[in-house]
């Protein structure tokens, strides 16, 4: 991490000939479980982990815009005045449309002063462990702070929302900003999508002797475009038909009723997400009161849920999570948005190396590329550095 603040200052340096007024960073996040509950107002239990967008700020004398990467060989310039979706493309909607939606959310973007923003990041892009809204969440927070707007987590985190909505294009929720402006070393963030009201669970992870692994399938996906938005809408079209704002609303007992009135397909989605929020909170009370080993059977119906009903896995990621079962895992599940991206695996941190070879064994022998299979710790939200 010091490593990477180096790099990002020397790069600034290198880019715009000053030195940066401050380096802040963002994590990625992974979800334990909760998917596609957000955008349904549901629940979701996701924690910020050991992978960061760090970035380096200097505020302008004059109203330019200026952003430059380590992952894209380009400068992209723009002037405050001409600041509007529209005007955004490629990977700089990020930084940008940050700029964009704090003016929605408050700032006053005719009196604040231009920047020059350098952005490294070593959260794996496409991998579903959010990114993007990690860039988005450390650009929050840095223009919070040098712009003094005074804006708490729960703003910046619709705030990242906005801009991943409306500059970026990708329909999602508010789970990923949350999860990286939120996140505790050792915690996850238990957070009611409805209120926003948000609550710190002690994992306990380590105490338990256990250890959370990433298979990153490296099949990459977009929620930009296809599948994503096609499973937002069948959860608005659940809902109207079942006559409630959203599928929060529907519980459990209630699902026998809503066989009755929504076509097959629709019913599975629902069911999806009506479990799925049931799931997360038997996760924060099963964490409570019988610790981290008790959790695994919700990850396995967790996965069941999203491969039959919600139909968001693909291939590799059902091989990864049965693998991850027969080599010691007690509990595993795919993450994120689906359609490729990244399974998680809860293991007895003795299992971890075997798991990987299997891993690797299982990918090969099915002809699927290699997966990048890693351990991860739950790190602390966005912040400066
Ligand atoms: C993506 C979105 C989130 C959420 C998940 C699915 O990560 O960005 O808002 O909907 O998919 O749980």
């Amino acid at each position: 991490m010091s490593d990477m603040r180096d790099e990002v200052r020397a790069r600034f340096f290198e880019t715009f000939g000053s030195e940066p007024g401050g380096i802040w960073s963002a994590p990625g996040r992974v979800n334990l479980i909760g998917e596609h509950t957000d955008y349904n107002d549901g629940f979701v239990l996701p924690f910020a982990i050991d992978r960061r967008t760090v970035l380096g700020l200097g505020l302008r004398e004059d109203r330019m815009l200026r952003v430059a990467s380590a992952f894209a060989d380009e400068l992209v310039e723009l002037d405050l005045s001409d600041l509007s979706p529209n005007n955004l493309h490629g990977w700089s909607a990020y930084p940008l449309g940050v700029a964009w939606a704090l003016g929605e959310h408050g700032a006053d973007l005719a009196a604040v002063p231009g920047f020059d923003i350098f952005i490294d990041s070593d959260v794996p892009v496409g991998a579903g462990l959010s990114s993007s809204a990690a860039i988005e969440s450390a650009v929050a927070v840095a223009l919070n702070d040098v712009w003094h707007l005074n804006l708490d987590r729960r703003t910046l985190a619709l705030v990242g929302q906005l801009a991943e909505n409306k500059a970026v294009g990708a329909p999602t929720g508010i789970m990923d900003q949350s999860a990286s402006l939120l996140g505790r070393a050792d915690c996850a963030v238990f957070l009611d999508c409805r209120s926003l009201d948000s609550e710190i669970i002690d994992l306990g992870f380590t105490a338990a002797g256990l250890e959370l692994v990433i298979i990153d399938t490296g099949v990459s996906h977009s929620h930009a475009t296809g599948g994503y938005a096609e499973r937002r809408a069948s959860c608005e079209l659940g809902a109207r038909l079942l006559e409630v704002e959203s599928l929060r609303e529907v519980t459990v007992t209630d699902l026998p009723r809503a066989r009755n009135l929504l076509d097959d397909v629709t019913f599975r989605r629902v069911r999806h997400v009506v479990t799925e929020n049931q799931r997360v909170l038997d996760t924060v009370r099963t964490l409570r009161e019988h610790g981290a080993r008790a959790i695994g059977d919700l990850l396995d119906a967790s996965h069941r849920s999203m491969r039959e009903d919600f139909e968001i896995s693909v291939s590799e990621l059902d091989l990864a999570v049965e693998t991850a079962q027969m080599n010691g895992a007690i509990g595993a599940r795919m993450t994120g948005g689906g359609f490729g991206g990244a399974a998680i695996a809860l293991i007895p941190s003795e299992d971890v190396s075997r798991l990987q070879v299997a891993i690797d064994g299982a990918f090969a022998e099915h002809g699927f590329g290699q997966p990048d299979t890693f351990v991860v710790r739950a790190a602390d939200g966005a912040g400066r550095d």
